[in-house]
């Protein structure tokens, strides 16, 4: 593929406002004759939906059978998709126009997976080959670590990599290595520093020795205060080990879009791995901040995964709506948001493998789509994002499972399984499996008062005793956790984010509510600290608290 992008920022906004749209209304007026419909109707009159309500993609199967839909459904939801302009953002993304409108940036993601030869042609610049000159000087940088040939200030090899970064700068790092762990180098560790408790940081360090330690500084912006704060201290306890500002060159290394902050903080721009500001920060695991995942796996599987990435995105470039992974997951996620008000969806990996994915998904998910305004700056009549969260099969099961099987709360969820285990141990891949089914068909089916009572339950308990049903599940499976299959699984998740957040008509790719907490709290900190009493002038409330921690200080 090769194309150009005008880099404008022309692509449609889905001008027609949200209830306005005619495939809105009609969804409304089928939800009133669906909604309330039970699963076990559903499949009693279409007993073959199990087998047609599904998909395939980048080695995916998702069934969203056991959803509250018909194929009267997706249709209107596909036609939905369609008037909200799903094809002509999708493209205009691809392309490289600037879709993030509130920050004026291209949203390029897509491009960091797009392999070797293709070309992209964003503002003159071919973004492809620059991703791989990254990639390439990644893969060098890897294999000089992972074969010892780069030395330490003693001369020592590399043992110990610390990540230090934070949101998108660590949540995908992390995932990927706690996903990719059976793949990766067992005589290395690796740790990852986020939060600016100093607990983190001395948790993480407390046993390595800084002669074998080799830090990874990520921030896209390297202007973060928890990264920047847990830096400092990075360089300070190796400088206390090593003794020598020579050290710091062979021991740190940088990961930014901001060449100028990092020679101002001592790493040598040689030692940098760029990327751009078209990638968002939670986006960017397949960039150069997956680095710690490149020196936990090696070029080939980090490779692997960019390849996994790309097969899905190829997918949901291509694939017809209706049989498309990320915009059925996207649709679905609207439709029970908006017509059935789902306040939040669980995402439950049938695998310890992916105990961090969750995680991962709440950035990806609440930060891309958590926005009340529209686009063209309007306050949104609909709900948008939900508040997602999960935890692995079937640890959940025993945890907060019983709140969805018979509260009074409507959560989809999401199950994810695996065909192969990559631990064979007698048969526990069965036993954890024989729960995904089980969860999803308990979920759909329940289990009705007659049912309860013909196992002679007492009178008094039957009401307990009952699982009313109709919980919807997508559950999707792959083969195996290769590295292909963890990109192919994160891709369908970031493009349904972006099919949310193209009927929503909303700029999933700002963030800017994070920013009040963070300028607050810069204010605050010199009022924590000052030795004379500080002329607090916050409300009385905030006033009291920070007095109170004075004291307690
Ligand atoms: O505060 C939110 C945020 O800006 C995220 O969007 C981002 O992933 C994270 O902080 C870290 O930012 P950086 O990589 O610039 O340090």
């Amino acid at each position: 593929m090769s194309t150009t992008s005008s880099s404008s920022s022309s692509s449609s906004t889905g001008a027609t406002p949200l209830r306005q749209r005619a495939s809105w209304q009609a969804l409304r007026e089928h939800h009133a004759r669906i909604g309330e419909r039970h699963l076990r109707d559903l499949f009693s009159e279409d007993p073959d939906r199990g087998e047609r309500l599904v998909a395939e993609g980048a080695g995916l199967y998702l069934d969203y059978s056991k959803n509250r839909v018909s194929e009267e459904t997706v249709g209107l939801l596909v036609a939905l998709a369609e008037e909200s302009g799903l094809r002509e953002r999708t493209a205009a993304m691809f392309r490289g126009d600037r879709i993030n409108v509130s920050e004026n940036r291209s949203v390029l993601h897509v491009a960091l997976r797009m392999p070797k030869g293709e070309s992209l042609v964003v503002d003159g610049v071919d973004v492809v080959a620059e991703v791989h000159g990254v990639l390439d000087r990644m893969s060098a940088f890897a294999e000089r670590i992972r074969s010892g040939e780069w030395r330490g200030h003693t001369g020592k090899p590399m043992r110990n990599v610390v990540n230090i970064g934070i949101g998108g700068s660590d949540l995908g790092p992390v995932m990927a290595y706690e996903a990719l762990r059976h793949y990766s180098r067992r005589d290395m560790r690796f740790r990852f520093v986020s939060n600016v408790d100093s607990t983190d940081f001395a948790e993480a360090t407390r046993e390595l020795a800084a002669e074998e330690t080799l830090f990874i500084v990520s921030s896209k912006t390297f202007t973060t205060l928890e990264t920047m704060t847990n830096a400092q201290t990075a360089r300070e306890w190796a400088l206390a080990a090593l003794g020598d500002e020579s050290a710091i060159a062979r021991h740190f290394v940088a990961v930014s879009t901001n060449a100028q902050e990092v020679s101002k903080f001592g790493i040598d721009t040689e030692n940098m791995f760029g990327f751009w500001d078209w990638v968002g920060g939670r986006y960017s695991m397949d960039s150069a901040i997956g680095l710690s995942t490149m020196l936990a796996v090696g070029p080939g599987a980090f490779r692997e995964m960019l390849a996994g990435f790309h097969e899905m995105d190829v997918h949901f470039r291509t694939a017809p709506l209706e049989r498309n992974l990320p915009a059925l997951m996207g649709l679905l996620a609207v439709w029970y948001g908006d017509f059935f008000g789902a306040q939040t969806a669980g995402v439950m990996p049938y695998s310890q493998y992916l105990k961090r994915f969750p995680a991962y998904l709440q950035q990806l998910t609440m930060e891309s789509n958590g926005k009340h305004v529209t686009l063209d700056g309007r306050h949104a009549d609909y709900q948008t994002g939900a508040v997602y969260w999960g935890e692995p099969g079937t640890n959940g099961q025993h945890s907060f499972y019983q709140l969805i099987h018979q509260g009074t709360k409507l959560i989809p969820l999401d199950l994810i399984g695996f065909g192969k285990t990559l631990n064979p141990i007698r048969d526990h891949h069965d036993l954890l499996m024989s729960n995904v089914f089980a969860q999803a068909e308990a979920l759909a089916f329940g289990k009705t008062e007659q049912q309860v009572r013909a196992e002679g339950t007492p009178e008094a308990i039957v009401p307990h005793r009952v699982f009313e049903g109709n919980r919807p599940t997508n559950v999707i499976l792959a083969e195996q956790l290769t590295p292909h299959a963890l990109g192919a699984l994160v891709a369908l998740y970031e493009h349904s984010v972006f099919t949310q957040g193209v009927v929503w008509a909303i700029d999933s790719f700002d963030q800017w509510g994070v920013e009040l907490g963070k300028v607050l709290a810069k204010r605050i900190i010199p009022e924590l600290e000052s030795a004379t009493e500080p002329d607090l002038q916050h409300d009385t409330s905030t006033n009291a608290l920070i007095r109170r921690y004075r004291r307690m200080r």
